[in-house]
Formats: structure tokens, C-alpha cells, sequence
């Protein structure tokens, strides 16, 4: 496994794997891996012939400073996680290096970027979108795999590629959650003992709902008043939102229908979680 620091190394790295014709995997990160991003790269290393994994916590796409020093980072653990997974390339570019000037494009997909995460993080998909858009210019990937905990940012990133004709497919991975329930976050580690209790309450309360729905409760509201209800039982927690979306347009739903989604936001203490549901 080889690991490079600058654009310059990446490009001459990718320019002879172009040279071999092999297909390339990518896997874009903020670090501090877990099963979560190792599932993404066990299906990108099944599918291509050429796996790289970024590491890169993006500045633009944090909307509150406190979350952005916060957020975990260990590259040395990550290094070694990615060599026991015996991947190609790992990118772990420093802010500088991908931000040596101040970026004057900005991009957004208004539709879909306003609606749940991007009604509470102003910008941050914008941040997202134009680090996505480099890293691709950098890497040039077939195919690029995003896990779909980041429901949102998944349907934002495949618009993208589609509405610039960009010549790499998407890859949409399942969610994956502790033996708990949890589902997997890098954030998850900033929460204390007693917050990791209540926050199992999250999807316990997505699962109730589904229930309830199968029976036959299909009124949205009532939907997502038993969702708050239970998550909040949690003395740590505080709903951000509860939606139940249309899976292609993030549309809200009055009536739940079978395949759209449940999405939630929570805060448990200071920590952002966030998970879904397909009904
Ligand atoms: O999902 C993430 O970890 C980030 O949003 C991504 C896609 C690596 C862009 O910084």
C-alpha cells in the first residue's frame, strides 16, 4: 500500500494505473475509519482493480467550527487499518495542499440540498460537492463508493456525476450498525457511556415506527411523533428532525408509503448522529 501526501504524487500514481487500463475504486473518507468505511472498501476492492481511499477532514463542510476541531482524527491508525485491508493508494493531502487558494466555484443542487441535513448545516453540502468534485478530478475513478448512513449526500453526489456527465458510477452501500444498533460514525467515540445508551434509541425508535407502520399506520405525523417520542425518553437527546422522504426527490411525505424513507438527526449531548430507514 502506498500512501501520498500531495496532488503532484497522487497524479503520477494515477497516471500509470491509467496506463495499465486498470479500473480504479474510490473511496472517499474524513478518517478515523471504522467497519462502516472498511464495508466500502471491501465492495470497492471486489469490483475494481485499483482501490484508493482519501483521508481528508474537509474544512467547508462544517458549518460550526467547534464540530470541525472536534471531529476525530489518527492517521496512523487509519494507515494501518487500510494496510490489513491491502488496498493500492491512500491520498492523505494536507488542508493546504487542496486548499492553496480559496476556492471561487461553488456548487449546489438546491432541490435536494435544502431539505433535511441541509435545512440545519447551511453550506455544508456545498463544501461537500466541491471536495467530491476535486478528489474525482484528482483520482479519476470508474466507480466511487459512498455509504448510505449519508443518504443525502449519496443522492446529492450521483445528481452531480449525472447532471456533468461525469464517466464514473456511483456506488450506494448499505449502512452499517454496531452489534447494538448503533449506526457506525466516526462521532460516535465522542459519546460518553450514558450518551451511547440513549442514542440506541434512535433506531430502536425507527424500528417501532416501521412496525407500526406495517400494521397499518400510515399518517407521517403520527409516524414521526412516536419516533420523537421514543428517541427523546433519552435524557441526552434532542431531535433535529424527523422526515419521511420520497427516496429520489427528498420530497416529505403526508402519507408514508412503502419505500420512502425515514431520516432522523439527533443530538446526543454535543454529538450530531444521524440515521434512516426504508419503509
Ligand atoms: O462522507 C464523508 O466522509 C465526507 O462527506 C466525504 C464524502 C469524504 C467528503 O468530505
Amino acid at each position: 500500500m502506498k500512501v501520498v501526501y500531495t496532488k503532484n504524487e497522487l497524479k503520477q500514481e494515477i497516471q500509470k494505473v491509467k496506463k495499465s487500463e486498470k479500473t480504479i475504486g474510490f473511496v472517499p473518507t474524513m478518517g478515523y475509519l471504522h467497519q462502516g468505511h472498511l464495508s466500502l472498501v471491501e465492495i470497492a476492492k471486489k469490483e475494481t482493480d485499483y482501490v484508493v481511499v482519501s483521508i481528508f477532514v474537509n474544512p467547508k463542510q462544517f458549518n460550526s467550527q467547534e464540530d470541525l476541531e472536534k471531529y476525530p482524527r489518527d492517521l496512523q491508525r487509519d494507515l494501518e487499518l487500510l494496510k490489513k485491508e491491502n488496498i493500492d493508494l491512500v491520498f492523505a493531502p494536507s488542508e493546504t495542499e487542496i486548499y492553496s487558494e480559496e476556492p471561487k466555484l461553488m456548487m449546489d443542487i438546491p432541490e435536494l440540498t435544502n431539505k433535511l441535513c441541509g435545512k440545519f448545516r447551511p453550506n455544508h453540502f456545498q463544501g461537500v460537492l466541491l471536495i467530491v468534485n476535486k478528489l474525482f478530478h484528482l483520482v479519476k475513478p470508474d466507480k466511487a463508493y459512498f455509504g448510505k448512513k449519508d443518504y443525502q449526500q449519496y443522492l446529492i453526489i450521483k445528481r452531480m456525476v449525472e447532471d456533468l456527465n461525469m464517466d464514473i458510477s456511483i456506488v450506494g452501500c448499505p449502512l452499517v450498525r454496531e452489534e447494538n444498533g448503533l449506526a457506525m460514525s466516526s462521532r460516535n467515540v465522542r459519546l460518553s457511556d450514558k450518551e451511547k445508551e440513549d442514542a440506541l434509541l434512535i433506531y430502536r425508535s425507527l424500528q417501532i415506527a416501521k412496525q407500526e407502520f406495517l400494521k397499518g399506520e400510515k399518517n407521517s405525523e403520527v409516524l414521526r411523533e412516536i419516533i420523537k417520542d421514543i428517541i427523546e425518553t433519552g435524557k441526552n437527546n434532542k431531535v433535529e428532525y424527523v422526515e419521511i422522504v420520497d427516496p429520489e426527490t427528498l420530497e416529505s411525505q403526508k402519507v408514508a408509503k412503502s419505500k420512502n424513507m425515514i431520516a432522523v438527526a439527533v443530538y446526543t449531548g454535543n454529538v450530531r448522529l444521524i440515521d434512516n430507514i426504508e419503509l
